[in-house]
């Protein structure tokens, strides 16, 4: 059985008084039996979210590739680590569209995070021109074996995968249920019969309203909230509703 999981990406939102408010909350709401939950705040707040968790767990948005070094901002995976976080977040659109990191740094940041001993969400999907010209699934198996041929395949199905098509973040456009198994159940394939235990979320406006007939498909195995985790009322529903 694979426990679902959802988590929250703050993306570059938050302050240090709403990390005081946020986190008891959604503690007193959740059932860690039923639903692992992570959070992803910005990393200036990892150490305190860490230090915050009872049930719920912390996590980077981002990590470098390199173990040390003259790395001018970056955050490597022992400090993360050190912070007492367990989850990554490599390869989330924003980083690889906004920031150009291409497939292959995205798999030598997820080698850097596996080799630490974290578990790394890894992000993919699709851009909406890819998808009008029936890519999808072409370019999500290509972001998955950049991994698989760096990581190899047990690394990858040990992992997270987050399937969020481009197209549908942060733009109040869900894919449908339907699509979005699609693209999971295509996921789960590409892996093999270790993909059995691998947790495959979705991310892209996932909401209150949408996410319990999203989490009903048999592939979707949680989701990735990036505004809606932002009201803890709200995800504390998302979190209920898988
Ligand atoms: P969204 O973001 O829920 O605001 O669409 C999801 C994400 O970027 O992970």
């Amino acid at each position: 059985m694979r426990k679902p999981l959802v988590a929250a990406n703050w993306k570059m939102h938050g302050s240090d008084q709403f990390l005081e408010t946020y986190f008891p909350a959604l503690e007193q709401a959740i059932d860690s039996d039923k639903v692992e939950v992570v959070i992803f705040p910005p990393a200036v707040y990892l150490q305190k979210a860490a230090g915050l968790c009872q049930q719920l767990q912390a996590g980077a948005q981002d990590v470098s590739q390199h173990s040390e070094g003259a790395f001018t901002g970056e955050v490597s995976a022992t400090m993360v680590s050190d912070v007492g976080c367990r989850y990554v977040l490599v390869g989330h659109s924003e980083r690889r569209i906004r920031h150009r990191e291409s497939s292959k740094t995205v798999a030598e940041k997820f080698l850097a995070a596996v080799g630490q001993g974290l578990v790394p969400v890894l992000c993919v999907g699709e851009s909406l021109e890819e998808r009008e010209a029936n890519r999808t699934l072409a370019v999500v198996q290509s972001q998955i074996q950049s991994v698989i041929d760096l990581a190899g395949l047990e690394q990858l199905t040990n992992a997270v995968i987050a399937y969020e098509p481009v197209w549908a973040i942060g733009t109040g456009k869900t894919a449908s249920p339907e699509q979005a198994q699609e693209v999971h159940r295509a996921i789960r394939d590409m892996l093999g019969p270790a993909g059995q235990h691998t947790r495959i979320v979705y991310g892209g406006s996932v909401k209150a309203e949408n996410a319990m007939t999203l989490f009903n498909q048999p592939d979707i195995d949680g989701g990735l909230v990036g505004g809606a985790s932002l009201k803890v009322d709200e995800f504390a529903a998302i979190c209920g509703s898988v």
